[in-house]
């Protein structure tokens, strides 16, 4: 009786560990649709369950560090891709090389040194509602957004929850070294309405027209534009910065074998299209098969400046340039 007893213990806990290895748990940083849109397709692709929540890129890196002892997710999907590279370099993902890597577009591999899993590209901009203005003229240059005109009309995110708003800190770093970039930080600290934990929130505010600036990336604006708002997307004069979104393996993942499921899933022309198909997500994807949204942006009509990915995907840079960013420019009184 005690054999059988056993036995029977032994196999159910082989049936529940196969059945726990049987889904995903998703850090998802894109928007809410995209996200909300994965699991089903993917289960219905793979019979395997899927469960997500939307966190920012910087603090979906947060988390990851803080549970790295005993990770809780097993992949990281889509958000800006120094964070990823950050991780990688942390020993707190893994990189894996999924079997379409081939397909990938060889530049979105090259300029990360192929550190991390390209998922999509985006570039920066400027998201204006001419409206709310006031009759201030547009700006056109990061520069002029340090114009007392704009007081109270600009909205940003944060670049301690936001990987849209490090990339912008990192733009403009990039553009005009890293002092007179926190002496424009400033200015522009002065005219910011709200500084938002998610990315693409500021062209909400600029749509519904409780701001008239919005700083995020370009296709977020385009996407808030095709939705019925009254919105001009652009790149400001000196140039923008730009993303490579990434996907990736967390180290040690609870689910891994599911994981490099899914992975292999995401990146199939197939899964990628539904990004565009959500009316949210129009971001470059990343596999040259897959077809492109026509409301995606086109790279070689934007002045993307020689975006740094190694730099800014170091630990020590990141952390170093948030800390200035909290002590020197977030707390001065607006
Ligand atoms: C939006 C953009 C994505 C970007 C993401 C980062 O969803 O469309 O391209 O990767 O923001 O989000 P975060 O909240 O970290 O700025």
């Amino acid at each position: 009786m005690a054999r059988i007893l056993l036995a029977l213990v032994a196999a159910l806990a082989l049936v529940a560990g196969a059945a726990q290895a049987q889904r995903v748990n998703l850090l998802c940083s894109p928007d809410l649709a995209w996200c909300e849109a994965l699991g089903p397709a993917f289960t219905e692709a793979t019979g395997i369950p899927l469960d997500f929540i939307r966190v920012s890129s910087q603090d979906a890196l947060a988390r990851i560090r803080a549970e790295a002892a005993n990770p809780v997710f097993d992949v990281w999907f889509g958000g800006t891709g120094d964070p990823h590279l950050i991780a990688m370099r942390e020993g707190i993902a893994e990189m894996y090389i999924p079997t379409v890597w081939d397909e990938l577009i060889p530049e979105l591999k090259s300029v990360i040194n192929e550190e991390y899993i390209p998922l999509y590209a985006g570039a920066i901009g400027f998201v204006v509602n001419e409206e709310a203005l006031g009759g201030a003229p547009l700006p056109r240059t990061w520069r002029d957004l340090t114009d007392p005109a704009y007081r109270g009309l600009i909205a940003m995110p944060d670049p301690t929850s936001s990987g849209t708003a490090y990339t912008t800190l990192a733009t403009l770093i990039q553009i005009f070294g890293e002092d007179e970039a926190f002496e424009l930080l400033e200015d522009i600290h002065l005219n910011i309405a709200q500084y938002t934990s998610s990315g693409a929130a500021p062209g909400q505010l600029a749509g519904r027209g409780e701001v008239a600036i919005a700083v995020q990336f370009m296709h977020d604006g385009v996407k808030f534009a095709a939705q019925g708002f009254p919105l001009t997307t652009y790149a400001p004069e000196e140039g923008v910065g730009y993303e490579i979104g990434g996907i990736t393996l967390i180290a040690n993942a609870p689910n891994r074998d599911a994981a490099i499921e899914f992975i292999e899933w995401a990146l199939t022309p197939e899964a990628q299209a539904i990004a565009g198909q959500q009316g949210e997500s129009y971001q470059i994807q990343s596999n040259m098969n897959t077809e492109q949204h026509p409301l995606a942006p086109d790279f070689d009509e934007i002045n993307l400046i020689e975006y740094d990915f190694d730099r800014w995907g170091d630990p020590e840079v990141r952390d170093r340039i948030l800390t200035r960013w909290l002590n020197e420019i977030f707390p001065i009184p607006r």
